[in-house]
C-alpha cells in the first residue's frame, strides 16, 4: 500500500485568446502540444463567446493572451476563457500574460487613483486562475498582487544573447532611461562583462500621461557604444529623448533593448528618427507591419515561454532558466 493511486498521465493543454494567435502557435510548436482548438467570436453587442472544442477535464491548462489593443477586450476574453476552463473541470489553470495588463498602474501617484495592476490580479483570481506567468513586470513587487504562485520571467537572456553580438564588449556602457531601473541595468552590466553604468535623470509630469522630459546623463558615455535598456516602449518618448541626450553627451552610438514593444503612436516615428542605431524588442505583443521600421529587430519570446510552461507542468524549476537567480 503506497497511498497513491495512479490513474493516468497528467495532460498539458495550451489555449489561446484571439489577440495574438501567432505567438500562441509558436509556443505550442515549441511545446509540441499545439494550441487546443477553440471557438471564439463576438456577439453583435460586443459580448464575447468562447467554447473549447475538446474536453479539458482534469488537464493542466495554460491560457495565453497578449494584452495589446483593444486591451480591455482581450482582458475580458481571457477572463471568460478561465471561467470556461474552471466550469469544465480543468485541474489547474495558469494565466500566461506575457505583457501584464495595466502593469504600470501599480501604485497611487495621486489621491483618488486606482491600483489597476492589483485589480487585474484580483480579476484573474476571481475568474478561477490558480497561477500567473508573465514577463518583465513593470514592478517586480506586483508579483504579490496575485494570490497564488507567480512565475515572473525575464526576457533579459533573450535580449542579452542578441545584443552581445551587436556591440564591441570592450567599449560598451549600459544605460538606464531613469533612476528607477538602475538595478535592471546593473544586471545587464554583469551579463555584458561588467560594462560601466549610466542613467538618464528623467523628470515626468504625473498629471500629463505619456509626457516625459529627459534632462541629463549621469555617468560617462563619451565614445561608448550605449545599450539603453527598458521594460517597455510605449509612445517612445522616454527612449527617443534618452537616445538624443546620450548622443549629445558624446555616445558613439545607441542600441535600445526593451522587452515589450507596445509602440503606441507616435512611437514608430520617434524611434526611427531619434538616432538610435537599432531598437530591439521581443514579441510579447504583436507588432503590426505599419509599426515596423528598418532599425527595429523583434526577437521571439516563444521559446522562453514554452520552457517555463514545461517547467511548471513538470513541477520543475522556472528559476533554473535564469541561472538560478530569478
Ligand atoms: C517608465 O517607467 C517605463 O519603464 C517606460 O520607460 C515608459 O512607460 C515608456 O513610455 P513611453 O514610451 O510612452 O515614454
Amino acid at each position: 500500500m503506497t497511498g497513491i493511486i495512479t490513474t493516468g498521465e497528467k495532460r498539458l493543454i495550451l489555449v489561446s485568446g484571439r489577440a495574438y494567435p501567432e505567438l500562441a502557435a509558436a509556443v505550442g510548436e515549441e511545446l509540441t502540444t499545439g494550441v487546443l482548438p477553440t471557438t471564439a467570436y463576438d456577439f453583435a453587442n460586443g459580448e464575447i463567446y468562447v467554447r473549447f472544442n475538446e474536453s479539458v477535464r482534469g488537464c493542466d491548462a495554460f491560457v495565453i493572451q497578449s494584452h495589446t489593443e483593444p486591451i480591455n477586450k482581450w482582458v475580458m476574453e481571457q477572463l471568460i476563457m478561465i471561467d470556461a476552463l474552471k466550469r469544465a473541470s480543468a485541474k489547474r489553470i495558469t494565466v500566461v500574460a506575457p505583457f501584464y495588463p495595466y502593469g504600470r498602474q501599480d501604485k497611487k501617484h495621486l489621491g483618488r487613483e486606482p491600483i489597476s495592476a492589483r485589480l487585474m490580479s484580483d480579476l484573474f483570481k476571481a475568474a478561477g486562475a490558480d497561477r500567473l506567468m508573465s514577463v518583465d513586470l513593470h514592478a517586480s513587487q506586483a508579483q504579490g498582487f496575485f494570490d497564488g504562485p507567480v512565475d515572473h520571467l525575464w526576457a533579459m537572456p533573450v535580449l542579452v544573447d542578441y545584443v552581445r553580438t551587436r556591440v564591441d564588449l570592450s567599449n560598451v556602457a549600459v544605460v538606464s532611461p531613469d533612476a528607477g531601473r538602475i538595478r535592471v541595468a546593473e544586471k545587464w552590466s554583469q551579463k555584458l562583462g561588467g560594462a560601466p553604468l549610466a542613467f538618464i535623470h528623467k523628470t515626468r509630469d504625473t498629471t500629463r500621461p505619456n509626457v516625459s522630459v529627459a534632462n541629463r546623463v549621469v555617468g560617462d558615455v563619451e565614445g561608448r557604444e550605449c545599450v539603453l535598456v527598458d521594460d517597455l516602449i510605449d509612445t517612445g518618448g522616454t527612449i527617443a529623448e534618452a537616445v538624443k541626450v546620450l548622443l549629445a553627451s558624446g555616445a558613439k552610438n545607441v542600441i535600445v533593448a526593451a522587452t515589450h514593444g507596445v509602440l503606441s503612436d507616435p512611437a514608430t516615428q520617434r524611434l526611427s528618427e531619434c538616432g538610435a542605431r537599432e531598437v530591439v524588442v521581443t514579441n510579447t505583443l504583436p507588432i503590426v507591419p505599419a509599426k515596423r521600421f528598418d532599425k527595429l529587430t523583434i526577437l521571439s519570446i516563444a521559446p522562453l515561454l514554452a520552457r517555463a510552461i514545461r517547467e511548471v507542468f513538470d513541477d520543475g524549476s522556472v528559476t533554473s532558466l535564469f541561472d538560478g537567480v530569478a
